[in-house]
């Protein structure tokens, strides 16, 4: 544990590339604001970064793992990349209109998921908007590890998992100070050697200046 949240370097390390499947853009385009300027926050191999630039041109990835920037696909995304911590981003405040943040509140100790959302709103332009993905408890990765913190598991790799309900991510948005425009539940089954599993997350869109 004292390697967190560093133990991703050593993923990215080992690993290369470890991120892949297509997220639904289209479903929440119109709710952002991928005309200015967007930050890809926890932008790990670049895999969810690939698919906002053909929607954006102005992307700025931010990782805390250096090595992820050394990764295949980030290697040959022409976009600045900062290395940093999303708890204390170093970035200037209302800079962003758009902040995606999938799956970096996922990896991460109880008391850090609010530093960060405040972070985000703190970066975030007046009428900037948020994505945040989580997974949830009815997720296949649920309860693998040790548990180190209510429904917060120790995994390989010395990696945090943390799995959200609806109801405590909207608290923790809202606690930040970011008004929730949109909340969805991206469920679906998929099967590995003929078993059926669940994939279940929670999207927010949230942002300073919603009504
Ligand atoms: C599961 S990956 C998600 C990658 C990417 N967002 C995607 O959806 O393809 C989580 C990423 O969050 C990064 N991360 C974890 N804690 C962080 C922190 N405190 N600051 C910045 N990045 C962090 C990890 O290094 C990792 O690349």
């Amino acid at each position: 544990m004292d390697d967190y949240p560093l133990a991703w370097n050593l993923s990215y390390k080992s690993k290369g590339q470890q991120w892949r499947g297509l997220f639904q853009y289209s479903k929440f385009e119109k709710d952002l604001e991928l005309g200015g300027k967007v930050l890809e926050l926890g932008s790990g191999d670049g895999n969810s970064a690939s698919q906002i630039l053909k929607l954006s041109e102005k992307i700025i990835c931010l990782d805390i793992a250096v090595s992820s920037f050394r990764t295949l696909p980030m290697k040959e995304l022409a976009m600045p990349k900062i290395v940093g911590d999303a708890r204390m981003l170093p970035l200037k405040a209302g800079g962003f209109s758009t902040v995606i943040c999938r799956h970096v509140l996922t990896h991460v100790r109880h008391d850090d998921s609010l530093l960060i959302l405040k972070e985000v709103r703190r970066i975030l332009a007046k009428n900037g908007t948020a994505l945040i993905e989580v997974f949830t408890p009815d997720d296949m990765r649920y309860g693998k590890g040790k548990m180190i913190e209510p429904d917060t598991f120790l995994r390989q790799e010395n990696l945090i998992w943390r799995f959200y309900t609806m109801g405590e991510l909207k608290d923790l948005v809202e606690k930040a100070g970011l008004k929730i425009k949109k909340e969805d539940i991206l469920a679906r089954e998929v099967r590995h050697d003929g078993v059926e599993y669940q994939r279940e997350s929670l999207v927010v869109i949230a942002g300073p200046g919603l009504q």
